[in-house]
């Protein structure tokens, strides 16, 4: 199956009410780490590139190692997707390397940590998604902000998403999707103490006053990697120094997607898998040097967790329930 609209797979999700994990990636290791785990389970993929990653890879090598992961895995439905575009151009740069959806978070400034007012929010995202649909491209707006600032993209302060918002920013935008700030937050360090399934963790009755209101809405949970507490103790026990912290627990995640969530972004979690098999591969063998035999423990590490979210979140054995839409499909849709 070729490249498809990220829209295609949310709607074919919606159906069978299961969520599909989106996960970023930066280099060739993650992307066949996702690309493993899809087909041996069987799911549809969300592959995603931040600003970030486009720098760090010069924009043509990140692009080109997802075509190949669309060229290698012809049978696999994959959207690649811009994460936290940041205004109209870098949306632009995205649908020119061929990506099949793009997020624009109206929601911060182009500095990517002011949080802009509604109208502002509804003027760049109308203007991309206006852009965005010519080509077929699916497109993902924000509400609301996320916590956490550390890995550069976030203002800091949560700002919940108000379900009084919702139904006006859809109908001026057009979006396809929509990321909710529910009380989640980006990086390693999201709770200080661990999670209690009786307490309230999240605003899940954003959620479900979202869904009730909107039930045709694709809505994404951003700053959803679980942070597994075996992978910081390996960290930490091969020479790592990551102080106490814990993500969103499987279960929290499961309850957005009984509640209308259908993606699912994580990307802390693969760097804390591949960074704790790289550390102990490299002081369990201090006389090794080939950084192919430290990258592939990494690439295993990453494959395990990839496997473990498309199980949980729902969207294993679905890759083959649907015929391919192509982004020609998707124009015609818009039109
Ligand atoms: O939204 C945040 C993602 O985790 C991307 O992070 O900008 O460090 O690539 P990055
Ligand atoms: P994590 O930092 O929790 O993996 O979140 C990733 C994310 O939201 C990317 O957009
Ligand atoms: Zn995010």
């Amino acid at each position: 199956m070729p490249l498809v609209p990220m829209k295609q797979i949310l709607d074919e999700a919606a159906k069978k009410s299961y969520g599909v994990p989106h996960f970023n990636i930066n280099n060739m290791e993650q992307a066949q780490a996702i690309m493993r785990g899809s087909a041996e389970v069987k799911s549809p993929v969300i592959m995603a590139a931040s600003r970030g990653a486009l720098k760090y890879s010069d924009l043509i090598f990140l692009k080109n190692i997802m075509m190949a992961c669309v060229e290698k895995y012809s049978n696999i439905p994959i959207a690649i997707h811009l994460d936290h575009g940041n205004n109209f151009e870098s949306v632009k740069t995205a649908i020119s390397l061929g990506f099949s959806s793009v997020m624009i978070d109206g929601s911060l400034k182009e500095d990517a940590k002011t949080p802009t007012n509604f109208e502002e929010n509804i003027s760049v995202t109308h203007e991309v998604v206006e852009y965005a649909h010519k080509f077929g491209v699916t497109v993902e707006g924000e509400l609301g902000t996320l916590g956490g600032i550390e890995d550069g993209v976030g203002s800091g302060k949560v700002q919940l998403t108000d379900p009084n918002q919702v139904e006006e920013f859809l109908e001026r935008t057009g979006v396809d999707a929509l990321a909710v700030a529910i009380g989640t937050s980006h990086g390693v360090y999201k709770f200080k103490i661990k999670p209690d399934p009786d307490k309230n963790l999240l605003a899940m009755d954003v959620i479900r006053e979202i869904h009730k209101r909107c039930p045709k809405l694709h809505m994404v949970m951003h700053g959803s990697s679980s942070v597994p507490q075996e992978l910081i103790e390996q960290i930490n026990k091969y020479g790592g120094n990551i102080p106490p912290t814990y993500g969103v627990p499987l279960w929290a995640i499961k309850e957005g997607i009984a509640a209308g969530v259908r993606k699912v972004n994580v990307d802390t979690d693969l760097r804390l898998a591949a960074t704790a098999a790289v550390r102990k591969f490299l002081y369990t063998n201090p006389d090794k040097f080939d950084p192919r035999e430290f990258l592939i423990p990494a690439r295993d590490a990453m494959t395990t967790i990839v496997k473990e979210r498309y199980t949980a979140f729902g969207s294993a054995g679905h890759a083959h329930d649907y015929k391919a839409m192509t982004l020609e499909d998707a124009k015609q849709f818009y039109r």
